[in-house]
């Protein structure tokens, strides 16, 4: 058999889709009744029908994609558990579940645990204040891990505990910026031959403390570093196959970025969501492992 052996840069470049299942939750209750971060202004008025119609599409494009999703029912008096990322955080069908920073949020952590264990996974409960996928990103076998205001620095070390991971804690700094989700996208989480490719993540470095951007320059040198105009319209807070890669339509600068390395984006506008300061990651939990 001959085959044309592909050059060093096709290889590089080219991006394999990966199958995901993700937990999501229908904003049916959606408003902004309260403020627990920069983007929330409760003075402001919000169309509950929009944040349904735009959470719809993003669903949609998922299904269209070929990805599984799994729907939790939504509560109401509990507006933001649209955001399901901070529902937990899953890995080999293991899901340790979330503690919620403010008590705004505190009833949606049962709600998250009792799903997990009627869905077929194991629960690990918490005993460390964590947001779940908002602030625990897998790459490779490791954990990037968010603190500076929502997850505590003692629930990075429960996580690796849990998992048996390495854990690399990342300080945020700017409010905007609250999860490690809104700062940091996860690209392509499969390790490459010899290790983590070092290409699959891309950053905002100014949400960062001088101590976290060293260690991402070190660890990613070759990660996607996104301007501050696009970290400012939630560019960061999207959610990749490996190929696909699903973002505000507003991130262009970050959308060039992503033709250039090979991955194709997919422009899905949260506008609405954005008022309660989530976007398309916010809205996606990752489902690893796990029996039906
Ligand atoms: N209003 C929610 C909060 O402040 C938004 C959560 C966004 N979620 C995320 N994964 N970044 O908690």
């Amino acid at each position: 058999m001959s085959a044309t052996p592909a050059t060093a840069t096709e290889v590089t470049t080219e991006r394999v889709q990966q199958h995901r299942r993700y937990l999501m939750c229908k904003p049916s209750h959606f408003t902004v009744s309260y403020s627990i971060n920069p983007w929330m202004e409760p003075s402001r008025p919000t169309d509950t029908d929009l944040a349904v119609q735009q959470w719809q599409a993003l669903y949609d494009t998922y299904i269209e994609l070929g990805h599984e999703i799994d729907l939790i029912d939504p509560l109401e008096g509990l507006p933001d558990m649209v955001y399901t990322a901070n529902g937990g955080f899953v890995i080999d069908g293991v899901a340790y579940g979330p503690k919620f920073r403010f008590r705004e949020r505190a009833a949606e952590a049962p709600a998250f645990i009792d799903w997990f264990a009627a869905n077929g996974f194991e629960v690990a409960e918490p005993v460390e204040v964590n947001e779940g996928e908002g602030d625990f990103l897998l790459v490779g076998d490791t954990i990037l891990a968010g603190t500076g205001f929502r997850s505590t620095g003692d629930s990075h070390c429960e996580v690796g505990e849990v998992f048996s991971r390495e854990v690399v804690s990342l300080t945020l700094t700017d409010p905007r910026f609250y999860h490690l989700d809104t700062a940091l996208a996860v690209l392509d989480p499969v390790e490459g031959p010899g290790g983590v490719d070092k290409a699959n993540i891309a950053y905002l470095p100014n949400a960062f403390d001088e101590h976290s951007q060293a260690i991402l320059r070190e660890r990613f040198p070759d990660a996607i570093r996104v301007s501050d105009a696009d970290g400012s319209v939630f560019g960061l807070n999207s959610a990749s196959d490996g190929k696909n890669v699903i973002i505000s339509p507003r991130a262009k600068g970050f959308e060039a970025q992503l033709r250039e390395r090979g991955y194709t984006p997919v422009l899905v506008d949260l506008s609405e969501l954005l008022l309660g300061g989530g976007g398309i990651k916010c809205c996606t939990l990752e489902l690893r492992g796990g029996t039906r």
